[in-house]
């Protein structure tokens, strides 16, 4: 039906010439989109297309009421959303187990052939897109809903950000009226990626880690102007259902998306048996980097629709179904150094510098080496031709050593005697792998703690960042966090590149902070063992610190949550006359020292559920995304077991998502992490 928009001017009724004009120039150019966009085979000229366009848009302008929802001109645009509505799917949206090498193919294989009682099982193979889960719906054979996955069950409704993925049909290439919904993903080919960063970089605006990120960020924005100018692609890969049609095989349905105008990819192929299906992983397990776009495996899908729906399945995953994950990508590079770092707790920890190597998708030029034992254990030494890959796909880590590569001039790493950067002893306590430096008043030491400090879960002090703190420890105007509180504007002005405007802002922020409510206080101090969980929880017991500086061990290991390590590590934290003497100047600073009022069970709406978090989110920093659970009274756990509520899943989950399958716990992406939030 035509809308009418607002704001137009209509030259009166249009002519049933141009009517008939508008709808013949809508059919061209969702011909030529087609070519171009899905076919990758235009036909016309880029001139020629945008003749095509602006005559539409004229026409459209002159006569609003010839504006259809598919029209092509209405992929772009549309005011941006305050919040994104819910979508309740119809039928969940479940994800895929993983096998992880030939052995566990075969063994799915054997599995499903045993389910089934037949030895004639044929299956279809599909590049696993690294993108983000959408769902399409069509009415009548026209695009009227784009949704994300969100935990499954309840996705968001992107519809308007989907409509600017250009090769997605705003109506189906077949003109028939058919109601359908399809299942694809979302994603970014590498050399748009690398465009969009370029871009950031110039305007100075933070980068997108990978492809994936960026097709997060782009498909969950809320202006869907600012979709229509990022570069978002889409396959469609499964039919969620057709009224007015059945498929007996999964390669006959691609057969149909491909009809229908959906970007399927070209390089799906039908297998006759298991065998067929480990020579394809094999195939682009070896030529994924000739893709345009990434993928992170293969998704292996029995052939039989009946057969799939027969199986049904477990937990969240069809039976039917299995991904096939790459092993991590590994690359060699050579060890030029190994440094060493001090943490907050005095922790010196061993650093490879490396000769920078690309792996994954970023460039890595250090790698963490823990303590001195893995690094003896791993035998690297300095100099060495090392094997790395990202744990997780996320953090990079030495595999082993190629000690064929040695020239003898390798040499091997001793810990430094004194810290590096105070002077003060390193001693590694008997029976610890940590070493550590006993300096008082070590700099790196302070820096840290000073960061840690001021950082968002903790104090959050607005701009406190380390090129600053660093400043004021050079010119000894902080030895400890209670000196924060007696900066004065002098000293702030001596520090190099400040204004006034930046250190008035500053000393605001310092007595902003001042407020924390006791849990953050108790975060800030760096107590070792005492994050966040556990300040809310020790704030939450005492109400007060004195009550909790009076406490003995024992009493402190009644309180559920805390067991011997924290308690111990308690009570030594407030045995040290230094650390006491830092509370009491905070307090006569005027930092409170008193619990928050104890949110009501209504403003605790995660009360009694344990999360666990796995994997990068997008719109998230790990912190962010711990205390808001805490914040709402929800529990963050280390480990999935049996009690845990929630697995929440990011990009390149760890062994904790296949945990969490396995045992059957709930799990979220980020989207339906957010709707828990929002709940
Ligand atoms: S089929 C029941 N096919 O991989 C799950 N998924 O959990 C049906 N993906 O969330 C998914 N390419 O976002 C399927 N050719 C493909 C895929 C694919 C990428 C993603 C999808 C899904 C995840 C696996």
């Amino acid at each position: 039906m035509a809308k009418k928009k607002d704001g137009t001017g209509s030259a009166g009724q249009p002519s049933l010439w141009e009517e008939a004009r508008a709808a013949r120039l809508r059919e061209q150019i969702r011909y030529h989109d087609h070519r171009y966009y899905v076919l990758d085979e235009p036909e016309i000229s880029d001139a020629g297309y945008d003749r095509l366009m602006r005559e539409l848009i004229q026409l459209e302008e002159e006569h609003p009421e010839l504006v259809t929802p598919d029209s092509p001109t209405q992929r772009v645009g549309g005011a941006p959303l305050e919040a994104f509505e819910t979508v309740i799917h119809p039928a969940p949206l479940l994800s895929l187990a993983n096998a992880y090498d030939a052995g566990e193919l075969r063994a799915f294989d054997r599995r499903i052939k045993k389910a089934l009682e037949t030895e004639d099982v044929q299956y279809v193979a599909e590049l696993k897109i690294d993108g983000l889960t959408i769902a399409l719906t069509y009415e009548d054979g026209v695009l009227v809903q784009g949704a994300t996955r969100g935990d499954g069950e309840r996705g968001e409704d992107v519809t308007k950000n989907v409509r600017t993925i250009k090769s997605v049909p705003l109506r189906l290439a077949s003109g028939e009226p058919l109601n359908l919904a399809v299942r694809g993903e979302a994603y970014i080919r590498r050399e748009d990626f690398a465009r969009l960063n370029e871009a950031r970089v110039a305007k100075g605006e933070p980068l997108f880690a990978n492809p994936r990120n960026a097709a997060a960020g782009a498909l969950r924005q809320l202006d869907p102007r600012v979709t229509a100018e990022r570069p978002l692609d889409a396959y469609l890969y499964g039919l969620l259902y057709c009224r007015e049609r059945r498929f007996a095989t999964q390669w006959e349905s691609l057969a149909f998306l491909k009809e229908q105008g959906f970007p399927v990819n070209p390089h799906s192929r039908f297998c006759e048996d298991i065998e067929a299906v480990i020579a394809y992983c094999d195939e682009w397990g070896e030529k994924r980097e000739e893709l345009p776009h990434e993928i992170d495996g293969i998704v292996v899908k029995l052939n039989s629709l009946a057969r799939q729906e027969a199986l049904g399945a477990t937990g969240k995953s069809p039976r039917g179904m299995i991904a096939y994950k790459f092993p991590a990508e590994q690359v060699t590079t050579t060890v030029e150094d190994i440094v060493v770092n001090v943490g907050r707790t005095g922790a010196v920890t061993p650093l490879a510098i490396l000769h920078p190597v690309e792996v994954a998708g970023s460039t890595v030029s250090r790698v963490g080496l823990h303590n001195e034992d893995y690094i003896k254990e791993k035998d690297i030494r300095i100099g060495d031709t090392v094997v790395i890959q990202k744990a997780g796909d996320v953090i990079p880590e030495v595999v082993r050593v190629i000690p064929e590569k040695r020239t003898g001039r390798e040499r091997e790493f001793a810990l430094p005697k004194h810290c590096p950067e105070c002077g003060a002893d390193v001693v590694r306590p008997e029976g610890e792998a940590a070493a550590r430096c006993v300096g008082i008043g070590c700099p790196a030491q302070l820096r840290e703690s000073l960061i840690h400090f001021a950082s968002r879960g903790a104090m959050d002090i607005e701009g406190f960042g380390p090129a600053i703190i660093s400043g004021l420890i050079e010119r000894g105007y902080v030895k400890d966090p209670a000196d924060l509180y007696s900066l004065t504007m002098d000293q702030f002005l001596s520090l190099e590149r400040m204004g006034e405007k930046l250190a008035t802002k500053l000393l605001a922020a310092i007595q902003a902070s001042k407020d924390a409510p006791l849990e953050r206080v108790l975060f800030a101090l760096g107590i070792r063992h005492v994050g966040e969980g556990v300040a809310r929880t020790l704030a939450g017991h005492f109400g007060a610190i004195d009550a909790l500086m009076a406490a003995d061990q024992e009493t402190l290991q009644q309180i559920p949550e805390v067991g011997e390590k924290i308690a111990e590590s308690i009570v030594s934290f407030f045995a040290e006359p230094q650390n006491r003497r830092v509370v009491e100047r905070l307090r006569a600073a005027g930092v409170n020292m008193k619990a928050a009022e104890q949110p009501s069970p209504g403003e605790r709406p995660l009360a009694g559920k344990t999360f666990v978090i796995t994997g990068t989110l997008s719109g998230f920093t790990r912190e962010e995304a711990e205390s808001s659970v805490l914040r709402l009274g929800g529990r963050v756990s280390g480990g999935v077991s049996q009690k845990t509520d929630y697995v929440v899943v990011g990009e390149k989950p760890g062994s904790k998502y296949d945990k969490a399958r396995e045992l059957g716990v709930p799990i979220l992406d980020e989207a339906g992490f957010v709707e828990i939030l929002k709940r």
